[in-house]
């Protein structure tokens, strides 16, 4: 029988990882299926019971299920622990489920595809939420020269202080007081407010020479902070779109033992995205 995985989400008909992970497949020659699948909330464990129980091998999980698929899971990696959400779970040959976060190290191979080094930089996060904590781990073993997160709510970037502390130093700060600090060579961008069309209160002198900037969000067009570190002089930049594919590319090697080539993939998209803004 081909084994069979699912992406669990509210709403669904919008993923992208029906096509990644076929693409995926294609290129490693792996048989598998891959659907999706539009949970009710409140409904998540429900239907991850009926997937697994119909023979489902694993499944990715997206907003707004990964807290209840990391409930759900039986066992969890270090980083979706660190996380507080898993993205992946991974039914084992013993039977039990595995809970994985790859959001981070998605992120984190991103960057090294793009040719940025992350070690010996100072890195500012902008957000505390979901997205921000799930970045962490990978993000502090890269070995940062400082790591600073900005939040509009102040007290949310001082409890993932408190909580990463064992990592190393990460220095909360309200956005208000970014100015005082020194400018900074990286800056992600984890905050929702893209999806609004927003972008935090950010400073003229926020970043160093040379600076990259990091959505963590994509589109078509440049999201707001893209554009905002265009006419702020960042050097590099990039969308989550490498991202997206990057934690897909991690799940598919929890599953599978196989690790896909991203680039193809990326590029396809990226592709599409453009006709469709041309179009
Ligand atoms: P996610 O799981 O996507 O991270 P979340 O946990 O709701 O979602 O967190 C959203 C983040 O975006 C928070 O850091 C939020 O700031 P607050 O904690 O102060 O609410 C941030 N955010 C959302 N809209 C924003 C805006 N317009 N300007 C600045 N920050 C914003």
């Amino acid at each position: 029988m081909t084994d069979s995985y699912a992406v669990f989400g509210n709403p669904i008909a919008h993923s992208k990882s029906p096509y990644i992970h076929r693409q995926f497949a294609e290129q490693t020659g792996q048989e598998l299926a891959y659907t999706k699948q539009q949970v009710n909330e409140g409904e998540f464990e429900q239907a991850a019971d009926a997937f697994f129980a119909g023979g489902g091998k694993g499944l990715n999980v997206t907003v707004p299920f990964k807290l209840d698929a990391y409930g759900y899971a039986a066992r969890l990696t270090p980083r979706a622990r660190r996380a507080g959400a898993v993205n992946t779970l991974a039914k084992q040959p013993d039977g039990t489920l595995l809970g994985d976060n790859t959001d981070g190290i998605g992120m984190v191979n991103d960057m090294h595809n793009l040719g940025w080094e992350i070690a010996g930089k100072r890195v500012l996060l902008l957000g505390a939420g979901g997205a921000v904590r799930g970045v962490l781990q990978p993000l502090m073993e890269q070995e940062p020269a400082s790591v600073t997160i900005a939040n509009r709510t102040v007290h949310k970037a001082e409890q993932l202080s408190k909580g990463f502390a064992d990592l190393g130093v990460i220095e909360p700060v309200g956005y208000e007081n970014l100015s005082q600090k020194e400018p900074f060579d990286l800056v992600i961008n984890g905050t929702s407010a893209s999806l609004s069309g927003e972008l935090p209160p950010l400073p003229d002198d926020l970043l160093a020479e040379g600076a990259a900037c990091y959505d963590m969000m994509y589109a078509a067009e440049p999201t707001p902070f893209l554009a905002w570190a265009e006419s702020h002089g960042a050097e590099q930049r990039a969308d989550g779109l490498g991202m997206l594919v990057g934690q897909a590319a991690e799940s598919f090697y929890v599953w599978r033992q196989v690790r896909p080539e991203v680039i193809p993939v990326i590029t396809a998209m990226r592709h599409t995205l453009s006709a469709k803004k041309g179009a």
